[in-house]
């Protein structure tokens, strides 16, 4: 029986290869290239603001304490976790977001739309000792970030390399960055960050 195109082409290994590739780069390209050029991608939603100088550096903290090991930062469109968590993450939010916090691991809840959910006396108590407010809780404390003061040494300087990076800082934004954490603890900022995540697009309450 002579032998099938299909049949050659499953008994060709090199020729399978190539065709597999070529079947994979199609379907990724039909997928990215649209999302390259769509300017919904990278247009800010209503309302978006770059961070203030005390969120930006809450950020920070955010970053360097790692709390991202424990926590992701994107409500994906599933009903389970838009009934918890609120509105689906979109695009717009993360525009000024360099690097963005989304994110896989959930040992704890996702922080996208925690901003406004609690107290900041709620956020102060659980940062300080998470076993005080939630008791079941396997969330480390961080009482330091009581302790230590903002210096804003170099939150000019970050502010100037996010806004090459596309983020809109203005002069007056920049130049008033160190007096605006004048006094300011690092809890203080990241309360401030927190208080500020996801709350321009809110179904939940
Ligand atoms: C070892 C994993 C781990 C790390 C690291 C961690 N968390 Fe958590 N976090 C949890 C767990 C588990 C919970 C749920 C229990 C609770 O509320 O304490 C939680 C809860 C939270 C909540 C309440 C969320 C909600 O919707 O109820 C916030 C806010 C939070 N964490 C912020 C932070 C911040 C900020 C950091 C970094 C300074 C951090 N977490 C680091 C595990 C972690």
């Amino acid at each position: 029986m002579a032998e099938s195109t299909h049949e050659r082409i499953e008994k060709n290994v090199p020729l399978l290869i190539v065709l597999v590739i070529v079947a994979i780069s199609f379907g990724t390209l039909v997928e990215l290239v649209p999302l390259i050029f769509s300017k919904k991608m990278a247009e800010p939603v209503a309302g978006l603001e770059p961070y203030s100088a005390l969120e930006l550096e809450g950020r920070d903290i955010y970053i360097r304490e790692g709390c991202y090991n424990c926590h992701s930062q994107m409500v994906r469109p599933l009903r389970a976790e838009t009934e918890r968590y609120g509105h689906y993450s979109v695009a717009g939010e993360f525009v000024y977001d360099h690097p963005f916090q989304w994110g896989s691991k959930r040992t704890g809840p996702d922080l996208a739309r925690v901003g406004e959910r609690y107290s900041d006396d709620w956020h102060r108590a659980h940062l300080y000792n998470p076993r005080d407010v939630v008791p079941e809780s396997n969330m480390p404390a961080y009482p330091w970030l009581f302790d230590n003061e903002l210096t804003g040494k170099y939150t000019a300087k970050k502010m100037q390399t996010l806004r090459i990076l596309g983020v809109p800082y203005s002069d007056d934004d920049i130049a008033g960055a160190a007096a605006s954490l004048e006094g300011k603890k690092e809890i203080d900022a990241l309360v401030a960050y927190l208080q500020g995540l996801g709350t321009l697009i809110q179904t939940r309450r």
